[in-house]
């Protein structure tokens, strides 16, 4: 029996049974074509089945399909930290990969705190941002602040203590150094767009205020660009507009196709960690860190990334998406929201939702609502009418 993600087992609607799937198109076994307008949460930012990755995995696997990093290493996880470090900006050279986004965040999280005690400091608070969502691992969900998602780990502030929450305001951040500069050891955010906790969107000149106040008071800015890294924003990366000390990408990496991430730290946090002393090592090492198939297709999907132009696309998705919701307002939504390759319709009562995924099933459509949001982060390389398809199925619901 499979137990599904976010759900209420003893209610939930029988999930959709895919067949199979190709671009942006997924078919069910009973005959229907459905676009997929979330890219399989977030990810499968070149659709499904590309023949390309395919290949790049296949090809692979006649090799092995994994080997562990543990006094072992293999030509596919080389390429793809040299690729990472050329790619990425400034010197974010040094990645350490992991299974999933959740698992990078706390290797981010675990390097910030050990690079202070490494250097003997006794800092040991974490900034973070209100409705931040970093993971469902314990202490990802510290530096979270959704209760919609950890609900059930109550509110208390006992599984908080040593994190300090704040809005994305300048004056907030700015206040928050000012009282708990000299305790903290970092500021982790979600970048320009906070996913989970809404797909709310803030300005990059708080985040080039946070990069000054972490310099001024030394503590490391970590960006989770698990889900607007690889372009969601309108940028490559975040980070190339604002240069943190650790970078954490998951998601996209591998186009969707195998659950990776990694984390990438500046040459000072590295250099944190060399010493004579056994005790400064970072002490972490999932199973299947560094997997061949998975870095394979990391390679070929940054490869595509590149070669076919994909932030010309991401403009192409805001440009054509700002078009078909000029105009168009219901009193039942407080806000539309659009950066990159991210469309929100945030409604005023979560009610409103309930029965929109039947509606877009029907008109051939996947969407997956949360809370107050309906929303679409297509794959990228979705055409203009099958874009549009998505976008008239949300405003359609207010239509009826
Ligand atoms: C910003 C952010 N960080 C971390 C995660 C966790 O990633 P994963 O689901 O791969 O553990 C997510 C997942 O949605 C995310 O959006």
């Amino acid at each position: 029996m499979i137990w599904y993600p976010y759900a209420q087992m003893k209610t939930l609607d029988a999930p959709i049974k895919i067949k199979n799937a190709k671009g942006v198109h997924l078919y069910t076994e009973d005959g229907r074509d459905l676009i997929d307008s979330v890219s399989s949460w977030w990810s499968v930012i070149h659709g499904y089945n590309h023949p390309e990755i395919n290949k790049a995995i296949t090809d692979q696997l006649g090799n092995f399909s994994h080997i562990m990093l543990g006094g072992l290493t293999h030509e596919p996880v080389q390429r793809l930290s040299d690729k990472l470090a050329s790619w990425l900006p400034g010197d974010l050279d040094y990645c350490f990969f992991s299974d999933s986004g959740s698992v990078a965040v706390e290797v981010a999280l675990k390097m910030a705190l050990q690079f202070n005690t490494n250097r003997g400091s006794s800092r040991d608070t974490i900034l973070a941002l209100e409705h931040a969502y970093h993971g469902d691992t314990f202490k990802a969900m510290e530096v979270g602040d959704d209760e919609d998602y950890h609900f059930a780990f109550g509110a208390s502030n006992e599984k908080k203590r040593g994190v300090i929450h704040i809005p994305t305001e300048i004056a907030a951040l700015e206040k928050a150094f000012d009282e708990f500069g000299d305790k903290l050891t970092c500021f982790i955010v979600e970048p320009l767009l906070q996913g989970a906790g809404g797909m709310r969107m803030y300005d990059v000149s708080f985040l080039k205020r946070a990069r000054e106040l972490c310099d001024k008071y030394d503590a490391l800015l970590i960006f989770d660009e698990v889900a607007t890294g690889f372009g969601r924003t309108g940028n490559r990366f975040v980070a190339d507009l604002v240069l943190p000390d650790i970078i954490v990408l998951g998601k996209a990496l591998t186009g969707g196709y195998i659950g990776h991430a990694v984390t990438v730290a500046n040459k000072r946090v590295y250099e944190g960690f060399l010493s004579d002393d056994p005790t400064h090592a970072f002490m972490h090492g999932p199973t299947f860190m560094g997997n061949a198939l998975a870095c394979c297709a990391a390679l070929k999907s940054i490869e595509l990334f590149e070669r076919e132009n994909y932030m010309e696309k991401i403009k192409n998705i805001e440009r054509i998406a700002r078009r078909e919701m000029q105009g168009f307002s219901d009193e039942r939504i407080s806000e539309i929201r659009i950066m990159g390759g991210c469309v929100c319709i945030e409604v005023k009562d979560d009610a409103v939702l309930d029965g929109f995924k039947r509606f877009s099933f029907e008109r051939g459509v996947f969407c997956r609502t949360f809370l107050k949001y309906m929303y679409t982060m297509p794959p990228y390389i979705i055409t203009e009418t099958e874009l549009v398809k998505i976008l008239d199925t949300m405003k359609a619901w207010f239509e009826r």
